[in-house]
């Protein structure tokens, strides 16, 4: 079990990609802090773990807001593996793009990831750690209707190389950039498409494999990242993407 006696935070999961690494966390023997905005969806994901609850906790708090995140900070004190997971896309053309939903989008993607990692740099330097980012392949490709999300993910990958290249040998940084997943962050973008059917066939032919992603498939790149098999990797951006940003056939 590569994670016995290791201690893991990753934000973002009440539900999709964090709930799944949550729980990929605890099959490998890890003890970990689930995160989301409510206590109640903490509640109730904490609920539906299988068997391994007495390793699980959580800890609810507002990743827009930049005290929150440092409050959720100083509530922890020994961690090996920090999961920036959480994530919010907002979809808006350039145009139609408010100042508040660029900053919001940037808070929640970016900044919070930073917070965290400066205020948890002491606790996981201790114990040799590893910060796992959660990107996009939005990060790398331009998709048109969300400027913001595509900054802001971009922006969360100059972030990890930065972090690995500042904290190596200590600390690893990495990021997983997953493409178009299977979560209540995809269906609501389906759901207000013009024609959802279509749009569902349109996000299923991005990637190279044909098919979106389930959650449990990116969290295994997720915990490979953190993981003793990827001691030499640092700074390293892992595309699980199903070839969505490899290139196009024609
Ligand atoms: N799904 C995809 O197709 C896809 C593709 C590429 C990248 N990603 C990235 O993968 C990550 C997870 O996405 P997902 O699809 O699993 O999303 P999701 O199903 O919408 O879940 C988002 C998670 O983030 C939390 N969150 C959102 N805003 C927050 C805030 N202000 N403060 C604290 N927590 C907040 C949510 O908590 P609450 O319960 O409090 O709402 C929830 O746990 C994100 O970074 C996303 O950008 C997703």
């Amino acid at each position: 079990m590569d994670f016995d006696g290791k201690t893991i935070l990753v934000t973002g999961s009440t539900r999709g990609i964090g709930a799944a690494v949550a729980e990929l966390f605890l099959r490998r023997g890890g003890s970990v802090i689930l995160h989301g905005r409510k206590q109640e969806q903490l509640d109730a994901a904490l609920a539906r773990l299988p068997n391994s609850t007495a390793r699980a906790s959580g800890i609810a708090a507002d990743l827009a807001d930049p005290a929150q995140c440092r409050a959720l900070a100083q509530s922890i004190s020994e961690l090996d593996v920090l999961v920036n997971c959480a994530g919010i896309f907002r979809e808006s053309s350039i145009g139609e793009t408010t100042l508040d939903l660029w900053n919001e989008t940037i808070a929640v993607n970016v900044s919070a990831p930073w917070v965290l990692s400066q205020a948890l740099l002491p606790a996981l330097r201790r114990r040799q750690g590893v910060i796992v980012n959660v990107g996009s392949d939005a990060a790398v490709l331009g998709y048109a209707g969300c400027v913001a999300y595509c900054a802001a993910k971009g922006a969360l990958v100059g972030l990890t190389r930065a972090l690995a290249t500042e904290l190596a040998p200590d600390v690893r940084a990495l990021c997983v950039c997953p493409g178009p997943t299977e979560t209540d962050m995809m269906q609501a973008s389906v759901a207000t498409a013009p024609d959802p059917e279509a749009a569902r066939r349109q996000w299923a032919s991005y990637p190279l494999l044909g098919r979106v992603a389930a959650p449990a498939e990116i969290a295994e790149a997720i915990v490979f990242a953190a993981s003793p098999g990827a001691r030499y990797l640092t700074g390293s951006i892992i595309m699980a993407d199903g070839g969505a940003s490899a290139g196009k056939r024609v």
